[in-house]
Order: C-alpha cells, then structure tokens, then sequence
C-alpha cells in the first residue's frame, strides 16, 4: 500500500512546468574544531514551479531556504556543495539541468535571476549604479557603453525610478533604494525565473509594500515565475498561488496557497498558520515550542518528530514519504500513508 501511495520524486512535475527540482540533496562542508563536518541543509527535495506564478517557500529559520535558492541559481562554491540531484529549467523548449552546465552565467539574468538575502548590500560600493546596470547589459546583448546607458536610463525610468539614480554611488542610496535597484537589475533582461530571498525583510514595513508590489507587477507584466522565499506567512497568504514549506532541510509540503491556509496537512505547516495573528481575535497566538535541529546532526526518521505532537513510533525511525493528496497537493508525513 504504501508503495502505491509514494510519489516517484522523479516524476512529481505536472505539465506546464519551467523549473523542475527532483532529490537535491546539498549542504557545507565545514571544519570545526580541527574536524571535518557537514551541514545537511537541503536534503532530498522534490517540487516545480509553473510558468505564469508566484511559488512561495516558507519555514523558520535555518531551515535552508537560502541555500535552496542559491543551488537553484547553481550559485555553488565552497563551502556549499551539491550532492545529488537535478535543476531542470525549461526555456524555449530547450531543457536545461542548471547544476550540470559549465558556463551558469550565460543563463543568469538572461533566464533565472537571482535577488539574495540582504541584497541591499550586495552593489558594488566603488561602481556607481550605472556602471553596474551597463556590465549586466553589456555581459548579455553586443552594444556599446553609450547605447547600454541609454539603454539603462530608458529602463529604469519605465520602473518609476528617477535616472538621477544612475549617477549614484550605492551608499547614496537609502537601503530600500539601493533593495529596488538590485530588484531592477534583476529584473531587466525579463528573465523567465526570479528567485527573490526575502527581500522584504531588512526594509521598513512602507518600503517593504513598495518593494512586494515592484516585484508582483513585474510577474504578472513579463507572466514569468517568482520564486519569493519569505518566513512571513502573512505575505505567503496574500501574495503567492502555490507554497512550499520547508523544515529543516526538507521539503514537508507542496500545494495550492489556498488549500495549505484553509487545509494544512503536514503538522508542521499547521503551525505555522496557527501562530499567525488574527483580526479581532485577542488570544495569545500559540507559537511552536522548541527549536529546529541542528543541520550538522539531523534527528533519524522525520526531522520533525521531536517536535511533533503526532509522533508516532515510525516517525522516529524511518523518513516519510513523499504522499499525493489529490492534484498538486504533496505532503511528507507519516499520518498519511495508509498502513
Ligand atoms: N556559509 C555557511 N557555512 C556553513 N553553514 C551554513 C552557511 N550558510 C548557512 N549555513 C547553515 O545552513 C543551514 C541552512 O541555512 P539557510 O541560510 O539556508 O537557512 P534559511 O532558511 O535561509 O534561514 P533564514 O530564514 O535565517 O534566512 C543552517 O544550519 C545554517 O547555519
Ligand atoms: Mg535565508
């Protein structure tokens, strides 16, 4: 029975994808104490991102949110390093598996584009911005320096920001200016995936707005997909189609933002949604006792278990599945296979 109900991870991928991920496993090898160790932070994960949507990925810190993303961008180097698994983008009927290609950059801001974590400090602080507006140009499409400027001017006055930014050095910029700017010139070759790791978080709650809406009137103008990682579930609810939810390292849920807000399954995911705040209702919100693993020394069986109020005795031991729960709705979790 149970074999019936697992997924081929393989094959989790609907039609109409543009990213596939299927079994990657990576994490950083690091020294401590004279010893070598490694930190299991993305291990076995399996989902897909559609053309035309917002893909959320949500968990608590440290759960590996980061280090998906900049596996998915094949931003790896040491100490991050990538065990198995395949990245496959689907562009103009080509396939494309991102962690096998020699030469990344000729797919980067073309047709993924990444916007880190703290990106706001990620500008070049001795280039003025248009120096790094023209190098992106430049990198990607044969004109000169003059035509890329102009090219860049047009550009980000059709964004709404002034052209005087330009002329800009980084440290001239406020920090939601400067998270703008790289949010611009991720966005400027209209690229077909967008992976933005939070980039909401370290700006005010105004800017924060401006930043989001930026961002979502970009997806729905190029129809493209932004891959918005984000631990705040609120923003979760009201701006993505479909979510994944990550604990420790795992991929634990995957399905319609809808469905996962009005019916989580996996208990990790519903409480989450529990702490969230409520209009109107007063009571304390019950926030999840104890803390996430530690990634160098994962729990057996599922990473959630010793949080888990519905442990059983498998869930200490073995891994759970990956299960199908109707169309598009996956979950990883003992309480769903049928035994
Ligand atoms: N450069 C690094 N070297 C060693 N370990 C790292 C490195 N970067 C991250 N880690 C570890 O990898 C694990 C996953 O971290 P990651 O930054 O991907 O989590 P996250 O979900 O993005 O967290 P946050 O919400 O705080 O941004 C954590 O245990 C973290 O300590
Ligand atoms: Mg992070």
């Amino acid at each position: 029975m149970i074999k019936e109900e697992m997924v081929n991870r393989v094959a989790l991928a609907v039609s109409d994808t543009v990213l596939n991920v299927a079994n990657l496993t990576g994490g950083y090898s690091i020294i401590i104490n004279s010893n070598f160790a490694y930190v299991d932070a993305v291990n076995d994960v399996n989902f897909y991102a559609k053309n035309d949507e917002v893909l959320g990925i949500a968990g608590e810190s440290g759960c590996g949110k980061s280090t998906l993303l900049k596996i998915l961008y094949g931003y790896t180097k040491p100490p991050l390093i990538v065990k198995k698994g395949n990245v496959i983008l689907k562009i103009n009927e080509q396939t494309i598996d991102i962690l096998t290609l020699k030469d990344r950059t000729s797919i980067w801001w073309r047709y993924i584009s990444y916007i880190p974590q703290n990106s706001m400090n990620v500008l070049n602080p001795i280039q003025r911005i248009r120096e790094h507006f023209i190098e992106t140009i430049r990198t990607h499409i044969d004109v000169d320096i003059d035509e890329a400027y102009k090219m860049a001017r047009e550009y980000v006055e059709s964004v709404g920001l002034s052209k005087e930014i330009l002329n800009a050095y980084p440290h001239q910029l406020s920090g939601g200016m400067r998270q703008r700017v790289v949010i611009t010139l991720a966005l400027m070759l209209k690229p077909r995936v967008v992976l933005a790791d939070e980039p909401t978080t370290a700006v005010d709650v105004v800017v924060q707005r401006g930043v989001l809406q930026m961002l979502l009137d970009k997806q729905r103008e190029l129809r493209n997909t932004l891959i918005l990682v984000t631990h705040d579930m609120g923003v979760q609810a009201m701006v993505t189609n479909r979510i994944l939810i990550m604990y420790a390292g795992k991929g634990v849920e995957l399905g319609a933002t809808n469905d996962i807000f009005e019916d989580p399954l996996h208990p990790y995911t519903k409480a989450l949604i529990e702490s969230l705040p409520r209009i109107g209702d007063k009571t304390l919100r019950r926030g999840l006792a104890g803390q996430p693993p530690d990634l160098i020394n994962p729990p057996p069986g599922c990473r959630f278990h010793p949080r888990c109020s519905y442990a059983m005795d498998i869930c200490r031991r073995e891994e759970p599945p990956i299960i199908k729960i109707g169309k598009e709705r996956f979950v990883s979790c003992w309480l769903y296979v049928k035994r």
